[in-house]
């Protein structure tokens, strides 16, 4: 995908078939656009654009956060932070967006995996969602550790709980959990049990509490990153981030890195 003449070949059309406002600026949004959720992974996301002006030509990147290939839908869970967000938030059923995706390596699930906890703070729960999803038809036991400002920031709890064997809260003003950190449960549950791969997303901060956990604990470890980016397919080089191996562009070799590979102190 290095050449541009293939960027007409992956894009694509799809209309936005469900539109909901969770709370708080989250929305969920359901897009048809059938060849799509045919190859999507966990961890995988879409570059899309809904807009036609001139100051924001750029699409953005979302994760599916549900991928259903039978009905040819998926789903983005979104917060509305900016001008495309907003632009999104607005829109209506019928609309249509201009695609391009699924782009990124997802999430690997190494086989023999047992057991593995989910950590994650606000909108980073998105993608790991479908990880759940598929870790759970494998038999595999999950343990979750949510956390958030607040309770009602608290995203997809009940649907966290259904598939999890464990979920642990925490929140910045305690109205949930506990206050404090979320990865203090982990390290307890980590003391009682082995737990073989970590996954978590967005936050710098749990991704770098999970790496020293790791050495501690020695355990598997992917978080999934987030940089700006232009393209989404690995031409512009606008999203790299510094690894043990050099600088990887975050759209094509990630956005899933194992964390001790990621150099979190640039
Ligand atoms: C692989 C990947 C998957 C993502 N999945 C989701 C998802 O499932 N749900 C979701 O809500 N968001 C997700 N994001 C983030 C999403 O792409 C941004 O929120 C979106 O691009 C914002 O667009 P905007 O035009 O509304 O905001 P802008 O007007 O572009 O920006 C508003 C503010 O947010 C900051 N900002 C924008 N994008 C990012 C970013 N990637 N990292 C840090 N700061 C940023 C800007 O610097 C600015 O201050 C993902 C990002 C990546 C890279
Ligand atoms: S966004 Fe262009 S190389 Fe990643």
């Amino acid at each position: 995908m290095e050449n541009p003449r293939d960027i007409n070949s992956i894009l694509t059309k799809g209309k936005i078939i469900e539109q909901v406002n969770l709370s708080n600026n989250y929305h969920k949004i359901k897009i048809k656009a059938p060849q799509i959720p045919q190859e999507a992974k966990p961890g995988q996301f879409v570059m899309l654009s809904k807009w036609k002006i001139k100051e924001l030509f750029l699409k953005r990147p979302f994760s599916f956060y549900n991928i259903e290939p039978n009905l040819g839908t998926f789903d983005i869970l979104y917060k509305n932070i900016g001008k495309g967000t907003q632009i999104l938030a607005e829109s209506k059923i019928g609309d249509l967006v201009e695609l391009i995706g699924p782009l990124g390596n997802g999430f690997n699930i190494p086989e023999n995996t047992r057991k593995v906890a989910v950590v994650a703070r606000g909108i980073g729960v998105a993608p790991l969602i479908p990880l759940m999803l598929e870790s759970k038809k494998r038999g595999i036991e999950i343990y979750s550790f949510l956390s958030a400002q607040t309770e009602n920031l608290l995203l997809c709890s009940n649907k966290i709980e259904s598939i999890s064997r464990e979920t642990f809260y925490t929140t910045d003003d305690g109205t949930k959990g506990a206050k404090g950190k979320v990865t203090g449960f982990l390290e307890k549950i980590l003391k009682e049990i082995v737990v073989d791969v970590v996954y978590t997303c967005g936050s710098k901060r749990l991704a770098k509490h999970i790496r020293n956990l790791q050495k501690k604990y020695n355990f598997l470890a992917f978080v999934s990153l987030e940089e700006h980016m232009a393209c989404g397919i690995g031409t512009c080089k606008g999203c790299v981030r510094k690894t043990k191996y050099g600088y990887k562009r975050v759209c094509k070799e990630g956005p899933v890195f194992p964390v001790e590979e990621v150099i979190f102190n640039d």
